[in-house]
C-alpha cells in the first residue's frame, strides 16, 4: 500500500511517520508521500536528526501544497492519513474518501456527529476502512482493564476523574494557530482519549457533558480555551469529571500530566482502577538538559508511548502503543482489502470494538459536539441523547 499523509506536524513528527518507516522496513507498505502546505515544514521533518539516525537510507516522497492534486494521483484502495489540525479532518477525510482511499484519521475523528455519519456511510458505501487512532487503546493496561472490566472484576463504574495536562511550550507551536476558541480547546483536544477510554473499557455510553473553560491569550495574541473542567454523565448515572490544560510546568518531570481513576460497586464492596498515565516507574537524572522542548535534567520518561531501542539493525526500533496503534490500523486495511467480503468484514472489525470507527465509537462526535455547544455557553449541560 502506498501511504499519503496529509499534514506534517507534531504527531506527523513523533508518532506517525516513525510507525510508517517501520512499518516500510517490515515490507508492509510501499511508498510514504507527506503533504503540507510550506515548504519548510517537509524540510523540518526530513532533516529530524532522530529519524534518520532511527530509519537510515528511508524517506518521504514531499508534496507542497493542496492535497487535493495528490489524492487523485493515487490508485485506488491505498491508504490516507490524516494529521491535519481537528476542524480540518472532515473535509480531509471526505476528500480522501472520493479518491478510494481507506483512512487513517488521528482524534477526534470530526467535531460533529452528522459529519461522522456521512463518513460511515460513504466508507460503506465504497467499502473502505476509516479507523480513527485513540491510541491509548493500545496501552496494555487499557486492554488488561477492558478484560477484566468485561468479565466482572470490577463490578460498576460510578465515579471517576481523568487529566491529561500538556506541557506550557504547546502554546508556542503551530497549535496557537488553530487550536483557538472558534476551532477546538483543551477538552475537544486531549480529552477525548479518556472519553474514549471509559466506553472501551466499561461498554457505557455517555449521555450528556458540561465542559467549563477558561480563555487565555497565546504569545501570537490568539484566544483559546487553555484550560477546561468537563463532567460526562454515562448511560448508568456514572459521573467521570475530565480536566485538561496547556499548563503543565515546562521544568517538571516527563512530557505531560495524565492518568485516570475510576471508582466502582461490586454487590458488597467497591473497586477501583488507577493508572498513572505518566509516571510509569523511571526515574532519570541526566548530566545535561536534553535540548529539546521541555527538556529536564530529572526526567521521568514513559516507555510506554513511543520509544526508540536499539535493537541492532543498523537503526532504532519503534516501540510502544503508539506504534502498535499504527500497525495495528494498517492491518484492519489490508484485512478489508484481502477479505472476499469486504463490507461484512468492516462490519466484523466494527463489532469487535479494538479500532475505533465512525460506527462503533460515534459517541465520540456526540461528546465533542455536545462539548463545543456547552464551552461556548459558559459551561451549561448539554444532553447527548446516547442513554440506552
Ligand atoms: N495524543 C494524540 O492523539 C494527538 C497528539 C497530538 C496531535 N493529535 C491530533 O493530530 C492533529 C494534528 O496535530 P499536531 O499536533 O500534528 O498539530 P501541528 O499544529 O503540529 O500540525 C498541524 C499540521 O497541519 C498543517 N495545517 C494545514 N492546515 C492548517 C491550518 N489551517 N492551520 C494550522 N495548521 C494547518 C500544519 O502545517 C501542520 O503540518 C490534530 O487533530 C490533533 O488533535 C493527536
Amino acid at each position: 500500500m502506498r501511504v499519503t499523509i496529509l499534514g506534517g506536524g507534531m504527531i506527523t513528527h513523533d508518532q506517525i511517520l516513525p510507525s510508517f518507516y517501520q512499518l516500510q522496513r517490515l515490507g508492509l507498505i510501499d511508498e510514504i508521500v507527506i503533504c503540507a502546505r510550506h515548504d519548510q515544514t517537509l524540510r523540518a521533518l526530513d532533516s529530524s536528526q532522530l529519524l534518520r539516525r532511527a530509519f537510515p537510507g528511508q524517506s518521504f516522497r514531499s508534496h507542497v501544497g493542496q492535497h487535493g492534486d495528490l489524492l487523485n494521483e493515487a490508485q485506488p484502495r491505498n491508504l490516507s492519513v490524516i494529521a491535519l489540525p481537528d476542524h480540518l479532518h472532515f473535509d480531509a477525510v471526505m476528500a480522501a474518501l472520493d479518491a478510494d482511499q481507506h483512512v487513517l484519521v488521528v482524534k477526534p475523528l470530526v467535531m460533529k456527529l452528522e459529519e461522522a455519519e456521512a463518513i460511515e456511510r460513504e466508507a460503506s458505501r465504497r467499502a473502505l476502512f476509516v479507523g480513527v487512532e485513540y491510541h491509548k487503546r493500545f496501552d496494555d493496561r487499557s486492554l488488561l482493564a477492558r478484560r477484566k472490566y468485561r468479565a466482572g472484576d470490577f463490578g460498576e463504574f460510578r465515579l471517576g476523574a481523568a487529566c491529561l495536562m500538556e506541557k506550557w511550550y504547546y502554546r508556542h507551536s503551530n497549535f496557537q494557530n488553530w487550536c483557538t476558541t472558534e476551532n477546538s480547546d483543551a477538552f475537544a483536544y486531549i480529552g477525548c482519549h479518556y472519553v474514549d477510554l471509559v466506553h472501551f473499557i466499561t461498554g457505557l455510553l455517555p449521555v450528556n457533558v458540561s465542559v467549563y473553560g477558561v480563555k487565555d491569550e497565546y504569545p501570537n495574541g490568539n484566544e483559546g480555551f487553555l484550560w477546561t473542567d468537563a463532567r460526562v454523565i454515562w448511560s448508568n448515572g456514572a459521573c467521570l469529571n475530565v480536566q485538561n490544560s496547556l499548563s503543565f510546568p515546562d521544568d517538571a518531570p516527563g512530557t505531560n500530566a495524565q492518568g485516570l481513576t475510576l471508582y466502582c460497586s461490586g454487590p458488597t464492596n467497591g473497586a477501583l482502577i488507577r493508572h498513572s498515565d505518566q509516571y510509569r516507574g523511571i526515574e532519570h537524572v541526566y548530566t545535561a538538559r536534553p535540548e529539546v522542548p521541555g527538556g529536564t535534567i530529572y526526567a521521568e520518561p514513559s516507555p510506554d508511548y513511543f520509544q526508540y531501542v536499539d535493537l541492532g539493525n543498523n537503526g532504532l526500533t519503534p516501540v510502544g502503543y503508539g506504534y502498535r496503534s499504527i500497525e495495528y490500523l494498517l492491518h484492519c486495511c489490508l484485512r478489508v482489502e484481502s477479505a472476499s467480503d469486504r463490507r461484512q468484514t468492516i462490519r466484523d472489525i466494527d463489532r469487535e470494538g479494538i479500532a475505533a470507527t465512525p460506527a462503533n465509537s460515534r459517541y465520540n462526535e456526540q461528546v465533542i459536539e455536545a462539548a463545543r455547544q456547552s464551552i461556548l455557553n459558559g459551561g451549561s449541560t448539554v444532553s447527548i441523547g446516547s442513554r440506552k
